[in-house]
């Protein structure tokens, strides 16, 4: 995590600096700094929280330096404090450093440097590696490529994942940058050019971004600019128009970007759904997978790898695609493929889906998936993203940027994709045009039928402010409604900060049901099935033992009275949209559930958007 951008040009770079921080502020925000080359020495603001405690800082210093590195830190070691906040300083102030990753050795380096007397006045990694530079510097013969020789001695010596932007005291027109693990993109302007995390950063004041690879520096010189590998072989320079890969995001009316992300699914999925039909109208036609038909025709598994909300997206497409197209399914936390051996025998196909394309686990599991000679997919909704960049083919979300911490809208389009997935797979093998016709029709439904539930917002949030006070809540549902209980939990507790569990309804008996009383308040989702039947008696079941019961249940099933304190109605819908549908109320429910506590749901305490870190 964490968000590193640096800047070099002809302007003066306090502005750009502070304003590519607060865009890059989802990766992380414990805290935030900047260093200014200023000739003979660096200038440096370092402040705890927010960036705009930094801005504020910064504003009254006003540096016209035209050369700086900014950072706003997700702490990984060591406290949230002034000294831990980057950049950090060599100790013989030659040079200035931002990091995202961790560098696992750090202790080891750490002792090496100590032993040559070199004095820490953090706890960080960080610190190390740019002491590290520092002392490579200081052993090399005065050269021209002394910075650069440095950085590449420097860096092999790190076991882990780094992003850097580093500038050197003897260099006020040199800023240099490299990868592994971690992203970093070098952005190309009129003016000015930038390294930073991600394009977001540049967006407006650079045209043309260059994505490093693995092991790539950028050295970044006067106007010139170069990408070299850390051996020092030049490498290829690819460039994307910027106006391409992020916009502008503004927040309008809504008061957080949560709420207005959760609004904006009816557009959102239309954008995900658009010109995705084949003219027969009893498929779907998904761009990315071009070129792979007969693989996907012949597959003997998929295995989904995914982390989080992308992951409860996964497994509602588990559900889906193998009742679509009858292929076994396996939904993997990234984190744990990655290390796991399992047998990958036969023609499995490995997709990984991410909101950001950036998260490390995700990116490691699918480099793991690739070592061992799998076909890999990537559901994205970040063009240009490591995950669009690394996957053999994929699909766009096309949502828009999502600001928010909590995901919300991504969640509804990568359910939908993978919808559209079991669809496409299905119809290359069993299922029948007719079915298929009516999948078509349920997805082309579906912005409409998520801006029927949306209009009915307020009874959630009367909903919420009655369940308020819980502080332990269950959330339950059957098949493709179990992971939509997953994700109703984990939204409340990541922006509330009550504890939440989600289960399979009939797994309440197997021990969760010791946890009923009043005060610990049950969410079930009640399927548009013949299992709504079953899921209404584990309803029951939890009434009998006094505890309360809100039920999301679609229109057309009956409920007993005695079943249920509040019900919650969904539109009748086909059963491949049903898991998007019910994703809606607990959305608004978390928003409302959180915001009534007085919490700032778009940066949650501890979280991150972007998890850059293993
Ligand atoms: C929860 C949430 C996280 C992300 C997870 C994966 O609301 O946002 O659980 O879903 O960190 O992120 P991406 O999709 O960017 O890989």
């Amino acid at each position: 995590m964490c968000g590193i951008v640096g800047y070099l040009g002809n302007g003066i770079a306090q502005e750009s600096l502070i304003d590519g921080l607060k865009r890059l502020e989802y990766r992380g925000y414990d805290s935030a700094g900047v260093a200014f080359h200023e000739g003979n020495k660096f200038s440096m603001a370092r402040e705890t929280g927010r960036v705009k405690n930094l801005a504020e800082v910064v504003q009254k210093k006003s540096s016209s330096s035209s050369l700086g590195i900014a950072h706003t830190r997700w702490a990984t070691h060591g406290a949230v404090t002034v000294s831990n906040t980057h950049p950090h300083r060599s100790h013989d102030g030659k040079f200035v450093l931002v990091h995202n990753g961790v560098i696992e050795n750090f202790s080891p380096l750490k002792k090496f440097l100590k032993g040559k007397g070199i004095q820490f006045t953090s706890e960080t990694d960080s610190e190390v590696l740019c002491n590290l530079i520092a002392f490579h510097y200081a052993e090399s013969p005065k050269s021209e490529e002394r910075f650069v020789d440095a950085v590449r001695l420097a860096l092999p010596q790190c076991r882990g994942a780094y992003g850097i932007a580093v500038l050197c005291l003897d260099k006020s027109d040199v800023l240099i940058g490299a990868r592994r693990g971690s992203p970093l993109v070098v952005g190309l302007g009129d003016d000015a050019n930038f390294i930073a995390s991600d394009a977001s950063a540049f967006v407006g004041r650079a045209k043309e971004a260059v994505f490093l690879n693995d092991g790539e520096l950028a050295i970044l010189r006067g106007r010139d600019f170069r990408i070299t590998t850390l051996e020092g072989q030049e490498a290829q320079a690819v460039s994307h128009p910027v106006d391409q890969i992020s916009e502008e995001v503004e927040l309008g009316d809504f008061d957080s970007y949560m709420e207005k992300e959760i609004f904006e699914q009816p557009t959102a999925l239309k954008n995900t759904l658009r010109g995705r039909f084949g003219d027969d109208g009893t498929t779907s036609k998904l761009g990315g997978l071009e070129g792979h038909e007969d693989e996907l025709r012949d597959l003997d598994r998929i295995i989904f790898v995914a982390c989080g909300t992308a992951r409860h997206a996964c497994m509602v497409g588990e559900y889906l695609i193998e009742r679509l197209a009858r292929v076994p399914v396996e939904v993997e936390h990234a984190s744990e493929f990655r290390y796991r051996n399992s047998p990958n025998a036969g023609k499995s196909l490995v997709i990984a889906v991410s909101q950001s394309g950036e998260t490390l686990d995700t990116l490691e599991a699918v480099r793991e998936a690739k070592t061992k000679g799998l076909l890999t997919l990537g559901i994205t909704n970040v063009v240009g993203s490591s995950l669009a960049r690394e996957t053999d083919g994929g699909v766009y979300q096309r949502v828009g940027p999502e600001i928010g911490v909590a995901s919300t809208k991504a969640f509804s389009s990568q359910a939908c994709l993978c919808a559209m997935l079991g669809l496409a797979l299905g119809r290359m093998r069993d299922l029948s045009p007719m079915d298929g016709q009516a999948v078509v029709e349920a997805l082309n439904g579906l912005p409409d039928l998520v801006a029927h539930v949306l209009q009915q917002a307020e009874q959630i949030r009367e909903l919420a402010v009655k369940y308020s006070k819980a502080e332990h809540l269950l959330f339950l549902g059957r098949q493709s409604l179990y992971p939509v209980a997953l994700e109703g939990a984990l939204k409340l507790k990541e922006i509330s900060y009550a504890h939440a569990e989600g289960y399979p309804a009939a797994e309440l008996k197997h021990g969760p049901i010791a946890l009923i009383n009043p005060d610990c308040p049950c969410i079930f989702m009640v399927e548009g099935t013949e299992l709504s039947a079953k899921t209404i008696a584990n309803m029951q079941e939890v009434k009998a033992r006094k505890g309360q019961v809100l039920a999301i249940a679609p229109e057309e099933i009956e409920i007993p009275d005695e079943a249920a304190d509040d019900i919650f109605r969904l539109p009748v819908a086909h059963e491949v949209v049903r898991p998007i549908l019910a994703n809606l109320p607990l959305q608004l429910f978390a928003y409302h559930f959180a915001r009534l506590r007085g919490l700032d749901v778009d940066k949650p305490r501890n979280l991150a958007k972007s998890v850059t870190v293993e």
